[in-house]
């Protein structure tokens, strides 16, 4: 089987923000299931790249080399995925919207005929499924389709200590289910995008 770059896309950009705790459970579990298959995990941090509340996406740049570098880059790592994680806490019952923003900014076509998986997690009872809810649909316009099951991680900050363990094996096991479909998908995806896609549905808006 080939092996697979997944890329994970943090929601947060808070400070004292329960993302770094997420970041390292999801690396850990990483590590345990698909790192001894050859498979890597790299996340995309909106904290990292700071883009401005969207003016202008960069498929919307006439000349693509006048875009923003750290765009272009972030691009690139887009589209060098296989599959993506989707680690996003709930803002009142939806999205962040540094989660939003970064995507926005990006082609749809970057993230098409790819699956995705989502992580959500909050300090309430809920766990972030209606964030996960809200982005069913908005990742699969991006192409990129969710895969049946997610992970509802409520109370985080009493069940994920800030190294990224957690005494919760419900957490360990829905992780690792998520991970294992992800993995399935992804390979068969990758197969079928080496044998060509279909015609994109993208539309170029203005
Ligand atoms: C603007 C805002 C809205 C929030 N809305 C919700 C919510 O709808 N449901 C919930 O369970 N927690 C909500 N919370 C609390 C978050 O679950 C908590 O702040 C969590 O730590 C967010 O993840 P972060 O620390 O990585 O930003 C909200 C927090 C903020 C800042």
């Amino acid at each position: 089987m080939a092996s697979l770059k997944i890329v994970c896309i943090m929601s947060s950009v808070r400070d004292g923000r329960m993302a770094e705790r997420m970041r390292n459970l999801i690396q850990k579990q990483f590590d345990e299931v698909l790192t001894p298959k050859g498979h890597t995990i790299h996340f995309v941090d909106p904290e990292e790249y700071d883009l401005p509340v969207l003016k202008t996406p960069l498929h919307f740049y006439p000349d693509q080399s006048k875009a923003p570098e750290k765009l272009r880059n972030l691009n690139d790592i887009v589209i060098s995925a296989d599959a993506y994680i989707i680690l996003t806490a709930e803002y009142n019952r939806s999205m962040p919207p540094a989660l939003t923003n970064l995507i926005n900014h990006l082609p749809p076509p970057s993230f098409e005929f790819k699956v995705s998986g989502m992580v959500g997690y909050s300090q309430g009872n809920l766990g972030g499924v209606m964030a996960m809810t809200a982005a069913r649909p908005f990742l699969s316009e991006m192409g990129c389709l969710p895969v049946k099951h997610f992970v509802v991680i409520p109370y985080v900050q009493n069940e994920v200590k800030e190294d990224g363990t957690t005494a919760n094996t419900h957490i360990h096991e829905s992780i690792k289910k998520l991970l294992n479909q992800v993995e399935w998908w992804a390979q068969a995806a990758k197969t079928q995008r080496a044998s060509g896609t279909p015609i994109s549905s993208f539309e170029m808006y203005s």
